[in-house]
């Protein structure tokens, strides 16, 4: 679980944790590859379908143990192989982590520090990372499924135990909707998975209620600055399911509207009612901005939220997560680009681009780069990794 913001700043510095190498065998076009980074800054340019994305979804899976664009593990095995592997070097406080993960075809193993570990989940509250794509930038105006994906993403590197609970609560949801989509659901299996579905799924909500709640607080602060205090920017939790005075009743209430949905759920053949079905609600100067908002704005909120989940990291687990740019920073405009830039402080980065502005270039003082072409990776400029420390 983690600690209490407060409690870490009693305890101790922010950490600052970061990839010292990276090395894969048969992942997604690389064969083989083995290649260090810089501490602070990496640069990876190249032409389209190179493999620039690759790398970092094989840096991502390293926090949540799967990757951010496809939920079949074998898409990543290189095509023709049976086996895939991943291994980062990191550094944490002079500290080094080394991380393994296999894919075989349906299985998956995990390696840290060369001891074997049974569940994925070991792997969580190691490493910290945020990415940012071009579809986190769309996160406000699409469906309300990004936004739940955005806020159970944070909550599962946050908390072991809300990975737990979203999985059975899937589990639960999942055996629920199986039944009710049998001639005669038996009555009592669909106490079962009443009871598992609200068990869970309440836990869910209270996790969720608390993570916007600090969202809100921190992302509006950041859009403030962003927009020079022309907007303001209100980022709230939506359940589907009214909220409760407390985690008991809020389980109560979850039960109460399952029962009561039955014959409705067993005529649409699934649940329809739950935290599957919540959202995150984002106004900015009172206005919806998902729904009304220019697509300057809804992505101007999608960038203070995804600086808010930097510092929502670094506060409620006194580290600094590493930082993933997809092909963000040519969708953004130069006003922005510099913000994101600059906010950037002393963690590790990673940016895609197919060709980086120098204007940008320049405003980086320290900064490796590396040529990324078919599936092999090359040192092109910049500071060597490990000159700068
Ligand atoms: N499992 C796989 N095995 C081999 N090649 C793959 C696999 N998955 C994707 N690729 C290849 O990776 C390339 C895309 O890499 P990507 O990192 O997305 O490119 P970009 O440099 O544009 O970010 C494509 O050429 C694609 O065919
Ligand atoms: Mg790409």
């Amino acid at each position: 679980m983690p600690c209490s913001a407060a409690l870490y700043r009693a305890q101790s510095r922010i950490a600052v944790m970061y990839f010292k190498e990276l090395e894969l065998v048969n992942f997604r076009n690389y064969e083989k590859l083995k290649i260090r980074f810089h501490e602070k800054v990496n640069i990876l340019l190249g032409e389209n379908a190179q493999g620039k994305t690759n790398l970092l979804e094989a840096l991502y899976i390293m926090s949540l143990g799967k990757s951010f664009r496809t939920s079949r593990d074998s898409d990543m095995i290189r095509f023709g192989t049976d086996f895939a592997r991943i291994r980062t070097v990191s550094e944490k406080e002079g500290e080094d982590l080394t991380v393994e993960i296999g894919l075989i075809r349906r299985k998956k193993s995990l390696k840290i520090d060369g001891v074997k570990k049974k569940k994925i989940s070991d792997l969580l509250e190691n490493v910290y990372i945020v990415i940012f794509s071009p579809d986190d930038l769309r996160i406000v105006k699409d469906e309300p499924e990004k936004r739940r994906r955005f806020i159970d993403r944070e909550l599962c590197q946050l908390s072991p135990v809300y990975y737990d609970d979203l999985v059975r609560y899937r589990k639960a949801l999942n055996q629920r909707n199986v039944l009710l989509r049998e001639e005669r659901p038996d009555a009592s299996l669909m106490d079962i998975w009443d009871e598992e579905t609200a068990f869970y799924g309440s836990r869910i909500m209270v996790r969720r209620k608390a993570f916007s709640e600090r969202l809100r607080v921190i992302s509006r602060k950041i859009h403030g600055d962003l927009t020079e205090g022309r907007e303001e920017l209100d980022v709230f939790y939506e359940p589907d399911i009214p909220l409760a005075e407390n985690p008991p009743e809020q389980r109560k209430q979850y039960l109460q509207v399952l029962r009561e949905g039955r014959e409705k759920d067993a005529a649409r053949r699934t649940t329809l009612r739950g935290p599957h079905r919540d959202d995150l609600g984002i106004k900015t100067n009172g206005t919806d901005v998902r729904n009304y908002g220019s697509q300057g704005q809804q992505r101007t909120a999608a960038l203070s939220l995804k600086l808010a989940e930097l510092t929502l990291i670094e506060e409620e687990t006194g580290e600094k997560p590493v930082l993933l740019l997809d092909d963000v920073l040519s969708e953004l405009d130069r006003t922005r680009q510099r913000q994101l830039i600059t906010s950037f402080g002393d963690i590790q980065i990673f940016i895609t681009a197919t060709e980086l502005d120098s204007g940008i270039i320049s405003r980086l003082s320290d900064y490796t780069v590396f040529q990324v072409e078919r599936g092999s990776v090359r040192l092109s400029g910049g500071t060597r990794p490990g000159e700068n420390h």
